[in-house]
C-alpha cells in the first residue's frame, strides 16, 4: 500500500513575528498568541499540548494533554503520577511541549523542566471537577493493561455504588505537573517557506535572550 503525499502544499500567508512587536517576556507573547487563537474560534480545544518526555525505554514519547493554567512560572497539566508519562517524569523532569494552531499558521515548541505541583493545589483542581471526572481518575490506572473495556465499565459502575453521597477525595497518585520553561520557541508560517521562528532561552540570571532561528 501506498500514497503520495507530495502534492499537499499549502503557502502560509496570514501573519508575521517581527522582533519589533515582541515582548521581552515569551509568557507574555504565549499569551498574546492564546488569546489571539481563542478568539479566531478556529481551534476547539486551544489549550490541547502535546508533552514529549524520554521513556524509561529511552524512547520519547508524545500524547496530548490539556493545558488547564499557565503563568510566568510556566504551563501546568493534570495527569496520574502513575502513568508511562508520569514514570518518566520521575527518572527525567526534561520534558517538551507543544501547541500547533493551523488556523492561525503558529506553532510554539516549549522545553522544559517538569515538577509535580504543590498537593493543595491539586487539590483545587481536582475538587472543581465534575463528579465523573472525578471517578474518571480514580478508576483508571492509567496506562496499565486492562483485560477489556467491559473490565473499566464495571469499575466505575462499581465506584459510583461506592461513592453515592461521599465526598469523592483525589487520589495521591493523581496531580498537577508545572513545567518551568528553559526554551520557548515561536513560529509563525511565513510565505516561500520563509517562516519565522523567533526563539527565547532562559539565562543564568533569568533573563532571555532572543534569537531568530533560520527555517
Ligand atoms: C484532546 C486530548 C486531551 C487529553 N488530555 C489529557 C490530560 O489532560 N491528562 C491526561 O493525563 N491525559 C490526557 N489525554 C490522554 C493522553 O493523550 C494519554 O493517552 C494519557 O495521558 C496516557 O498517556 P501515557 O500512557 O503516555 O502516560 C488527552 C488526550 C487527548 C486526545
Amino acid at each position: 500500500m501506498q500514497k503520495d503525499l507530495g502534492n499537499y502544499r499549502k503557502s502560509y500567508e496570514k501573519s508575521s513575528l517581527t522582533e519589533e512587536v515582541i515582548s521581552d517576556n515569551p509568557m507574555e507573547l504565549f499569551q498574546k498568541w492564546f488569546y489571539e487563537v481563542e478568539a479566531s474560534d478556529g481551534v476547539d480545544e486551544p489549550n490541547a499540548m502535546t508533552v514529549s518526555t524520554i521513556g524509561l525505554d529511552g524512547f520519547p514519547k508524545n500524547r496530548v494533554v490539556l493545558l488547564k493554567k499557565y503563568t510566568f512560572e510556566g504551563f501546568i497539566f493534570y495527569t496520574n503520577y502513575e502513568s508511562e508519562k508520569g514514570r518518566a517524569i520521575t527518572q527525567n523532569p526534561h520534558v517538551c511541549i507543544s501547541f500547533f494552531w493551523p488556523n492561525m499558521e503558529r506553532q510554539i515548541i516549549i522545553k522544559g523542566r517538569a515538577e509535580k505541583i504543590a498537593e493543595n493545589l491539586s487539590d483545587g483542581y481536582f475538587e472543581s471537577r465534575p463528579d465523573g471526572s472525578k471517578l474518571g481518575a480514580i478508576v483508571s490506572n492509567q496506562s496499565e493493561v486492562v483485560p477489556s473495556r467491559d473490565y473499566l465499565e464495571k469499575k466505575l459502575k462499581d465506584l459510583e455504588k461506592e461513592y453515592e453521597n461521599k465526598e469523592i477525595e483525589r487520589p495521591k497518585y493523581w496531580g498537577g505537573f508545572i513545567v518551568k520553561p528553559v526554551s520557548i520557541e515561536f513560529w509563525q508560517g511565513r510565505p516561500n517557506r520563509l517562516h519565522d521562528r523567533i526563539r527565547y532561552s532562559l539565562q543564568a540570571n533569568y533573563d532571555w535572550k532572543i534569537e531568530r532561528l533560520a527555517p
